[in-house]
């Protein structure tokens, strides 16, 4: 019998190619809905390997209920749904898909923090809805972006990609991350700086951090109240790093001028969330690394990480190294 494979959502066919004379490959096959729970648990236990998005809970229970699992290779570079502990119990590998979508994601973050200040999704939309009705000296007007302060939350390699794009803009670059990183500080000019320091000084607030017991809530009421009052805050890293309470009274507070979210606390959001019912926010529903060519990328990738480990190799990207 061949070993089988599950994989979460509906994929491109071209992208299994490699999967299907060895293995027995099933697919959850709606393209618009996460699989239910159940049926996850249940595939799960005749798996011995699962591809996974970031939207499936990959935990303990599931790892417990999996004689056969040997690995999961998830789709994103950020693995903050499968519990890691679990898996080294188990002896499963965890993959994930870093370096592919850095450029990528750091095009769209940047795309986030120039929409917002320019108010660019405003502006279609006041077009689109027949309100334009003459040119005007301070019609749209927005901030600009170049020649300001950004502070990044995070400087892993997007957050460095990110900081090269802002150097391009003329910016001045803050940084905060668990490390220093000296050859950010040499070759972009970014200063590592102490969270309050990033946040009173920066103009825009750019959030690209992991999801880790550290980082989980970091921005409440405070850490808005510290930021600019016209500062603008983006996140494309995971929405639970911030309080959206918070976020949301600080917005309404005029404590900061603005928001660009690509991530939630719970995805997807729902349409009367009320961070939506804000002038002031620009949403987007988690496409940091969604460009075709990036996408497609990382399929394979996850697709070639599951092939090694079940021939007995070491995957390219695993997570789990110990
Ligand atoms: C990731 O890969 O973790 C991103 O959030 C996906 O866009």
């Amino acid at each position: 019998m061949k070993p089988y494979i599950y994989i979460t959502r509906k994929l491109p066919e071209e992208v299994l190619r490699p999967l299907l004379d060895q293995y027995e490959v099933e697919m959850w096959e709606d393209e618009n809905s996460s699989v239910p729970r159940d049926i996850l648990l249940e595939k799960a236990q005749k798996a011995s390997g699962i591809l996974s998005m970031l939207s499936d809970t990959i935990d303990k229970e599931l790892f417990e209920q999996s004689p056969n699992l040997k690995v999961v290779a998830n789709l994103a570079v950020g693995y903050d749904n499968i519990d890691l502990a679990a898996a080294n119990e188990k002896g499963a590998s965890v993959c994930n898909t870093p370096d592919v979508l850095t450029d990528t994601t750091a095009d769209l973050t940047f795309g986030l923090m120039m929409a917002a200040a320019r108010r660019l999704i405003e502006a279609d939309r006041y077009v689109r809805e027949g309100k334009w009705k003459s040119w005007s000296p301070l019609l749209m007007a927005g901030m600009d972006i170049h020649h300001k302060t950004v502070g990044i939350i995070g400087m892993g390699s997007i957050g460095e990609a990110f900081a090269k794009r802002a150097k391009g803009f003329d910016m001045d670059i803050l940084y905060h991350n668990r490390s220093r990183k000296p050859e950010a500080e040499e070759t972009l000019g970014a200063k590592y700086a102490d969270l309050d320091e990033l946040l009173t000084q920066s103009d825009f607030v750019v959030c690209l951090a992991p999801l880790t017991p550290e980082t989980k809530g970091l921005l409440q009421k405070e850490q808005f109240q510290r930021m600019k009052s016209s500062a603008v805050f983006v996140n494309a890293a995971r929405g639970p790093i911030v309080n959206e309470d918070a976020l949301y009274d600080a917005l309404v507070n005029g404590d900061i001028a603005g928001a660009g979210l690509d991530v939630f606390e719970k995805e997807p959001i729902d349409e009367h969330h009320p961070l939506l019912s804000l002038k002031n926010v620009f949403a987007l529903p988690h496409i940091g690394s969604s460009s075709v060519e990036t996408r497609m990328e990382m399929m394979e990738l996850c697709v070639s990480n599951i092939r090694a480990v079940l021939e007995g190799h070491i995957p390219n990207t695993l997570v789990n190294k110990d």
